[in-house]
């Protein structure tokens, strides 16, 4: 049986590092590629021979088609990477109902039921990797639904990970700092923004693939996630956030 790997959000930043480091990794014979660009997924299958695409919009929570292919073919999922993820800097009160829902159903809903309906697939020695952010480290006000979100999924990850000790499958929370993808705007308000301890995306993907062959339950890339990691331990929650509010504030 075909040894495969799924990659939600496939076509982005860290995804597309995802996608390049597992192609080239001996037991896999095939990538699930999940995206909602057609272009920049026929671009996967013609650089990598073993990407399947597997076109998508995870806004509703949910993917259909990936949940009819796993169970016509019922592959051996060794490796799922939760990556797909949005984010909105705006102000809670200016979010309209529907946006709510859409950041909860890409970050929150959607891995969690890929997670549920991969691990029937899954044997020993799979591995879950589920990108979360330094951002579920702290409440961030002005990107609420954001960092409430990569909470819950590193949460979840952590969580379900000790469950899933006995079967010998491991999952990890990946919780980067600032990573240079397309996620990130160069500039706001015409004013260029400098992000701190910014990595590029296959740094990020180098070390969570190496923590979870280690069966790490999280991976905290750099010296910015892991130094905010402490930093949020000790220092007041509301001291960080109105650290926070006063950096954002005039971006919004
Ligand atoms: N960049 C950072 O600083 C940073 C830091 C910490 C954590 N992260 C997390 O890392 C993950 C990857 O982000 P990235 O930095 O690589 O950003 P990115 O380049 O914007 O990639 C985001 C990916 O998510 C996909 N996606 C977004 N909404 C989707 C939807 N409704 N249905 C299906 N796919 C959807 C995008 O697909 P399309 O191409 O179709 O839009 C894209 O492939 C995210 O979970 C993000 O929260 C990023």
């Amino acid at each position: 049986m075909a040894g495969i790997a799924i990659v939600t959000g496939a076509t982005g930043g860290i995804g597309s590092v995802f996608t390049d480091r597992i192609s080239a990794m001996k037991d896999i014979d095939e990538i699930w590629a999940v995206g909602r660009n057609e272009e920049k997924l026929s671009a996967l299958c013609d650089k990598y021979p073993g990407v399947v695409p597997v076109r998508a919009d995870l806004s509703g929570g949910s993917c259909e088609i990936l949940t009819e292919k796993l169970k016509a073919e019922k592959p051996d999922v060794r490796i799922l990477v939760n990556n797909a993820g949005m984010g909105v800097l705006s102000a809670f009160d200016k979010m309209p109902a529907e946006q709510v829902i859409r950041i909860c159903n890409v970050n929150c809903t959607a891995p969690a039921a890929l997670m549920a309906e991969v691990l029937p697939y899954m044997t020993r020695g799979a591995r879950i990797l589920n990108i979360s952010s330094v951002s579920s480290f702290q409440p961030n006000p002005y990107l609420a639904m954001y960092s409430a979100s990569k909470v819950f999924l590193r949460n979840l990850s952590r969580a379900v990970g000790m469950e899933l000790k006995s079967r010998g499958i491991t999952v990890t929370a990946v919780c980067p700092g600032w990573v240079d993808t397309g996620m990130l705007p160069e500039e706001v308000n015409g004013r260029r923004i400098r992000y701190v301890g910014l990595m590029k995306p296959g740094k990020v993907v180098d070390k969570a693939l190496r923590d979870s062959a280690k069966g790490r339950d999280m991976s905290v890339p750099g010296w910015f996630a892991k130094y905010f990691r402490f930093y949020s331990k000790v220092t007041p929650t509301k001291l960080i956030m109105m650290q926070w509010t006063a950096i954002v504030r005039n971006r919004i």
